[in-house]
C-alpha cells in the first residue's frame, strides 16, 4: 500500500495509461561526457516536453534543466565510481533531505547482483527505501548495468524480484527473450532501458516487444539523444508506449517528423502523442 504523498508521485511518472516514456540523461555519473550528453543543456531542452519523466543527476539536474519545467524528475541517487573502476562499487550520493529540496517526483539506484558488491547496493536500495517511505518518495531500482552482463531472462528474473522483494517501487531493466516472465514475477511496474545505440527502427521495434510483454514504459537514453532526430524519436517512441503504435508505423512517424524539421516546419503535437490516424497518415 502506497502512502498517498508517495501515489502521488508517482502517478506524475506513470500516466493514466499506466505507462511511462522517461528519458535517461544519467550517463555521466560514471560515464564522464557521453556522446550526445556533452552539453546536457542543449540535448534536454527540446526533448524535455515530450518525456512523461526525466532521469538526470543532481550535477545536471541543477545545471541543465529549467527549473520552471513541468516534466517529473526521477533522480540518480547512486553513483562513486567510474567506467574505469569496478562499477559494483556503488553508494547512496545523495540525501533525501536534497531530493525533497529538489522537489524530485522519485529516486533511482542501481543495484548489482551477482557482482562483487552486490550486497553493498542491495543495503543502498534498502535504505533508500526506508527514507523515501519517510519522505513519500517512491524508488526506481536500475538493475544489470555493466558491459559484461550476460542478460538473459534467468538473470535478470532473479536481479528484478530481488529489487521488488527489497521494496523498490519500480524496477528498470533489460529487454530479452522471455521477457513477459520477468513481468509475471516482478510485482512492481517494470520500465525498459534502451542499451547501446541501436538503428532508430530496432529500437522501436524493441519498444513495442518490451510493451507488448508487459512493460510499463521506458527509460531510455541512447537510442533518443543519440538518434540522428533525437526530438522525432522520442515522438516515435511515445506513439508505441501510449499509442501502441506497431514498429513499421512508429518508424514512419519517425520519418515524417524528421523531414518535418528538416525543412525547418513546426512539428505538430507538441507534449503529446501523435494520434493512432496522425500515425496511419504517414
Ligand atoms: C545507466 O546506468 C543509466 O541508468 C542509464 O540511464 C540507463 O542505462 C538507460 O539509458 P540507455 O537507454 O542509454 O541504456
Amino acid at each position: 500500500m502506497m502512502d498517498w504523498g508517495l501515489k502521488n508521485r508517482f502517478s506524475r511518472i506513470f500516466r493514466s495509461d499506466g505507462r511511462t516514456v522517461m528519458l535517461a540523461v544519467d550517463h555521466g555519473y560514471f560515464l564522464g561526457p557521453t556522446t550526445g550528453l556533452e552539453d546536457a543543456a542543449r540535448t534536454i531542452k527540446p526533448l524535455l516536453s515530450y518525456a512523461d519523466a526525466l532521469m538526470p543527476t543532481r550535477g545536471v539536474l541543477r545545471t541543465s534543466v529549467d527549473p520552471a519545467s513541468e516534466t517529473p524528475i526521477v533522480l540518480r541517487v547512486s553513483g562513486g565510481n567510474s567506467i574505469l573502476s569496478e562499477l559494483s562499487n556503488e553508494g547512496i550520493t545523495v540525501s533525501m533531505e536534497d531530493a525533497v529540496r529538489l522537489n524530485v517526483a522519485a529516486v533511482a539506484l542501481s543495484i548489482y547482483v551477482g557482482s562483487p558488491h552486490e550486497k553493498q547496493t542491495l543495503l543502498n536500495l534498502t535504505k533508500l527505501v526506508d527514507e523515501g517511505t519517510r519522505y513519500g518518495i517512491p524508488v526506481l531500482a536500475v538493475t544489470a548495468v555493466g558491459k559484461d552482463m550476460v542478460r538473459d531472462v534467468r538473470y535478470l528474473a532473479l536481479c528484478c524480484r530481488i529489487a521488488a522483494e527489497l521494496g523498490a517501487h519500480c524496477v528498470k531493466t533489460y529487454y530479452c527473450d522471455g521477457f513477459e516472465k520477468l513481468v509475471k514475477t516482478c510485482p512492481v511496474p517494470l520500465v525498459m532501458a534502451g542499451g547501446k545505440k541501436l538503428p532508430e527502427y530496432e529500437a522501436l521495434e524493441l519498444t513495442y516487444n518490451a510493451i507488448k510483454r508487459g512493460a510499463a514504459g521506458v527509460d531510455m537514453g541512447r537510442n533518443i539523444f543519440q538518434s540522428d532526430d533525437p526530438v522525432a524519436m522520442i515522438q516515435a517512441v511515445r506513439a508505441v508506449v501510449h499509442e501502441n503504435a506497431k514498429p513499421k508505423e512508429a518508424y514512419d512517424l519517425y520519418n515524417s517528423l524528421k523531414r518535418q524539421s528538416k525543412r525547418g516546419k513546426k512539428s505538430s503535437g507538441k507534449s503529446v502523442t501523435a494520434s493512432k490516424e496522425e500515425i496511419n497518415k504517414h
